[in-house]
């Protein structure tokens, strides 16, 4: 059972920044041992129209239906729980918090959440903001039916020709990285697609993951994960360390106001304080618990490995990612900035 960390109308209201997580996480080292802590109708969706559902089955698992190669991700619904309980990690994070800027509610009638997954984050937002138009895309069509009236759904391709005219007053995506090929023009058309004084808010992470305190080196299983993982999704011609231009993209779409934070996701209850054992617990099941699906398809397809060799491969990573002796984490870059009036 997943406690809820929410607060009533938390979700309305922006997380102060400096809530997240604190910038260093401090190992704890009494769990250095076994721990049991446990209207969108328009020409790029229609033309997707009749490829949604013509998934495609690999390895096992079910990919999105649009061109190969786009997202290396699964969509079935092992990965729909896995994204549940990522919005769960994300929820600790920032207090039960949905965003960060400091968006302002008197002017609020539609916000766009970009590779959307289950939705999780658009119902929430509906939910709190009753009088706001939310609209979540992806190119899976993997969200629920029964949804908030003011939440709305469609199959679009981050990656093609933005048609929404100049009509959000806040876009938001959340571990859309891998599934991006060209961020700089993904922020431009967020740009155009943006009311003049609307915010864009970004929740990415990077790939290679890290580990400070020399317990993983670049040899162990786990970091060689990180790292395997990155040259992987390069042949698929996505940058897995893209935040690190995405001030510059900011500013050259046309932003000011930028802001941005970075902030440690523990794989593992290994760090002091409750919310970072609660949030580690939770995506050390997230991601090691799925590690060979979410891997298989970049390293089979991308760097030409096995299967054989990506399940041996993957059963070390994971035993080092349970390993309460190894303290690894991704890093998260959160990006805000305005469109100007
Ligand atoms: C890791 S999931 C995150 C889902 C959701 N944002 C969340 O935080 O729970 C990434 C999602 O982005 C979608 N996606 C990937 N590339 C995309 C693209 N080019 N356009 C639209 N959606 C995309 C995937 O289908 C997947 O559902």
């Amino acid at each position: 059972m997943i406690e809820d960390h929410r607060q009533p109308n938390i979700a309305a209201a922006a997380a102060p920044a400096d809530s997240i997580v604190g910038e260093e996480l401090l190992v704890d080292s009494s769990t250095d041992s076994d721990s049991t802590f446990g209207e969108a109708a328009d020409s790029t969706t229609t033309s997707l129209a009749s490829s949604v559902t013509n998934y495609r089955y690999e390895h096992g698992r079910r990919y999105h239906g649009i061109e190969d190669g786009r997202y290396s991700l699964p969509n079935d619904d092992a990965e729909v729980e896995r994204l549940n309980l990522q919005h769960k990690v994300w929820e600790i994070a920032l207090n039960g918090h949905l965003y960060v800027a400091p968006i302002e509610h008197e002017s609020l009638n539609e916000v766009l959440d970009v590779g959307c997954g289950t939705g999780a984050w658009c119902i929430d937002f509906a939910d709190a903001h009753p009088g706001v138009q939310v609209l979540g895309t992806d190119l899976s069509p993997i969200q629920p039916h029964n949804v908030p009236t003011n939440c709305q759904f469609i199959v679009d391709d981050a990656n093609e020709v933005w048609v929404y005219g100049e009509r959000f007053d806040f876009i938001h995506t959340r571990t859309l990285l891998l599934g991006v090929k060209d961020w700089k023009k993904v922020l431009q058309q967020a740009f155009g697609a943006l009311k003049p004084g609307g915010w864009i808010e970004l929740h990415e992470f990077h790939i290679p993951i890290a580990c400070d305190d020399g317990s993983a080196g670049p040899e162990s299983a786990v970091m060689k994960w990180g790292t395997s993982m990155y040259e992987g999704f390069k042949k698929f011609g996505v940058d897995s360390m893209a935040t690190a231009k995405f001030r510059e993209y900011l500013e050259e779409a046309g932003f000011e106001d930028i802001r941005e934070t970075h902030t440690k996701f523990p794989l593992g209850p290994w760090p002091r304080g409750d919310k970072e054992k609660a949030m580690g617990a939770l995506f050390q099941k997230d991601i090691g618990d799925n590690l060979y699906g979410l891997s298989v398809k970049t390293l089979t397809q991308g760097l030409g490995w096995s299967t054989e060799e990506v399940d041996k491969f993957i059963q070390e990573a994971k035993a080092d990612m349970n390993n309460p002796q190894i303290h690894t984490y991704f890093p998260i870059d959160i990006f805000w900035a305005r469109k100007p009036r």
